[in-house]
């Protein structure tokens, strides 16, 4: 699990992302108002780490947190939740209601839930930051017709350095002729649901230059490893 500091760090750069600033600065009554976020999935790994990271940051506030209807959890307060001091939040999880009152929505689950979450946040008017991976083609399709209305930002992985690779991979890549096969090993934790994960996508679409990806041989390793081969 990412430590809070790296998921501050994370909240730093979503919220300094151009489109979400410019974004907030038109939507929000005062710009300098915090930025009233939602975190959906907020039980999970990613929504716990994220309620702690809001709490230490200035210039947002976590107005709701979200879990699935009947999770036991419900009621309780996020902040408590999240191992630290109670915030005020209780978990709901009514999402049309919650997005109401928002800016914006963090969304660290899953395909299914994301892709209900974004037809919710463009009625809404919301930003919505996705975090999921596992997204397949057809998804991405319902995301960009969604991002016609709404701002959507959304990455495999939100690491600052994990998006400087990304840039090296990409100009690596060009500078290996042809005959130079790129294969990326990646090993997961076992709570990882999908693999490839969206990190080992985004290098492999970077080496690839937006070309095809080769996933010759997925879980071929071990159960928690998986190759990816490049197509040159
Ligand atoms: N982009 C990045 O930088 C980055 C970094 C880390 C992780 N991730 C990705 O973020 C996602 C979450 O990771 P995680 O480790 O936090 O997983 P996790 O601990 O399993 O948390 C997933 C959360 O989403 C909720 N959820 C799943 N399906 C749902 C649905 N259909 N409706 C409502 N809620 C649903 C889960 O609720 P229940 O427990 O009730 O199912 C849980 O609260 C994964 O796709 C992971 O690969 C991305």
């Amino acid at each position: 699990m990412p430590r809070t500091g790296s998921l501050a760090q994370l909240c730093s750069r979503i919220l300094n992302e151009p489109r979400f600033r410019s974004w907030s600065l038109l939507h929000m009554s005062h710009a300098d108002k915090d930025m009233r976020l939602v975190v959906v999935g907020a039980t999970g790994r990613m929504g716990l780490a994220l309620i702690r990271a809001i709490k230490e940051m200035g210039g947002c506030v976590l107005c709701a947190a979200i879990a699935r209807e009947g999770h036991p959890h419900l009621g309780r307060d996020a902040g408590t939740l999240a191992g630290g001091e109670p915030v005020g939040v209780p978990l709901t999880s009514n999402a049309l209601h919650a997005f109401a009152k928002a800016d914006g929505v963090l969304d660290f689950t899953a395909p299914t839930a994301t892709l209900a979450f974004a037809e919710l946040a463009a009625q809404a008017g919301l930003v919505h930051v996705i975090g999921t991976t596992g997204l397949t083609a057809q998804d991405m399709d319902k995301l960009a017709a969604a991002a016609r209305h709404a701002v959507l930002i959304q990455s495999g992985n939100m690491s600052l350095c994990v998006n400087l690779l990304q840039d090296l991979v990409r100009r690596a890549a060009a500078a290996l002729a042809p005959e130079f096969n790129i294969e990326i090993v990646e090993m997961h934790h076992r709570h990882k649901v999908d693999a490839p994960s969206g990190t080992a996508l985004m290098l492999g679409e970077a080496a690839a230059h937006g070309g095809p990806l080769r996933r010759s041989r997925p879980n071929s390793i071990s159960r928690s490893w998986t190759c990816i081969t490049v197509a040159r």
